[in-house]
């Protein structure tokens, strides 16, 4: 028996130096001193012995059972504090490596547009030029020749504030402001936001933007109006793109113009986007109407000039090839960042 305790003993005490995991030290200790362990099943059997062996017997398998339970307790420190230090250093974050990809933010696609035809136009020796978007009926309509009984000036199309006051439906008031305050020569753009009663569609926004253009001189004819925009054509959508005036009517110019641009999806060869013609309208103009001069203040015997006014969106769809407006509005990053 003496033999016996002596080979569990070593083996068990061999066994635990060996263990690899905390785990397997659970295993050698009810293998050992569990309920059915070898040495409890020892001290089952001492009920065999001798009487006068049994307190030495006691004695020696108690040893052992201290032997090995000191053993088992440092062998579970050690494992403990390595299996920590695994722990650790898989833990472990190496602030080298590269962070999480942050995107780059992208102007909006307008706003790149509208930056293009700011730059074209301060090229020719513009100056940039702001108005009110709430407006005195004053300036929207009065001074630029729009008559009282005007259908632009029906409830359906305009936003009243107030009788007198609106939500500008065009760009134009700022000609009027700059013409009552400043003397000739004038060449101002002034591009913002313009409002309208119109249901949003693929083609309408009640909420929009215009960039109007003015130039106030002696001896300035249609012709300086045509070279303007054709320039201004090339610059913006490409060397083959043209404008082309047809015949039209506003209150404040005359002769009045409505603009085409050759379709710079076709290079007017007829598509979808301009509906087979070639040609796209982008924006109205004409000769100051010499009435809304002198209304303004300023001679019209020895003054002329051109006006112009182009849609912002109009042009952003058309540079661009986006077929419908509401993309615009929508915020939609996975759209909106594929132009920069
Ligand atoms: N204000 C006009 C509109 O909103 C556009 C326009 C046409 C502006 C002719 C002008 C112009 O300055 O001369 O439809």
């Amino acid at each position: 028996m003496e033999k016996m305790l002596r080979e569990i003993r070593e083996r068990m005490l061999k066994n635990i130096e060996e263990a690899k995991a905390s785990s397997s030290l659970e295993q050698i200790r009810v293998a050992a001193l569990g309920k059915k362990g070898e040495l409890t099943g020892l001290l089952r059997g001492m009920g065999k012995l001798p009487p006068e062996e049994r307190p030495k017997m006691g004695q020696l398998v108690n040893d052992v059972r201290a032997a090995l339970e000191a053993k088992l307790e440092e062998r579970a420190a050690e494992l403990a504090e390595r299996e920590k230090q695994a722990r650790l250093a898989a833990e472990t974050i190496d602030v080298t490596l590269p962070g999480p990809e942050r995107g780059a933010g992208s102007l909006h696609p307008m706003n790149i547009v509208l930056s293009k035809m700011v730059d074209i136009f301060v090229g020719m020796g513009y100056e940039v030029v702001d108005g009110p978007e709430v407006e005195y009926d004053h300036y929207n309509f009065e001074l630029l020749n729009v008559p009282k009984n005007h259908p632009a000036r029906d409830a359906q199309d305009t936003f009243y504030v107030e009788d007198n006051i609106v939500l500008r439906s065009q760009t134009s008031p700022v000609q009027a402001r700059v013409m009552t305050t400043r003397k000739p020569p004038i060449r101002i753009i002034s591009p913002g936001r313009v409002y309208r009663a119109d249901e949003a569609d693929a083609t309408h926004s009640p909420v929009f933007h215009q960039m109007e253009g003015l130039v106030i001189d002696e001896n300035i004819t249609m012709g300086d109006l045509k070279g303007t925009l054709d320039e201004f054509a090339r610059q913006m959508l490409g060397q083959g793109i043209q404008t082309r005036f047809r015949p039209s009517f506003f209150p404040f110019t005359e002769p009045s113009a409505e603009v085409d641009l050759t379709c710079a999806n076709c290079k007017g060869a007829g598509c979808r986007m301009c509906k087979g013609t070639g040609w796209i309208e982008v924006l109205g103009a004409g000769m100051v109407n010499p009435k809304v001069l002198e209304m303004c203040g300023i001679d019209s015997t020895k003054y002329s000039g051109f006006a112009f006014g182009m849609g912002v969106e109009r042009m952003t769809l058309l540079k661009y090839n986006i077929p419908n407006l509401r993309y615009l509005y929508e915020n939609d990053l996975r759209f909106l960042t594929q132009y920069r």
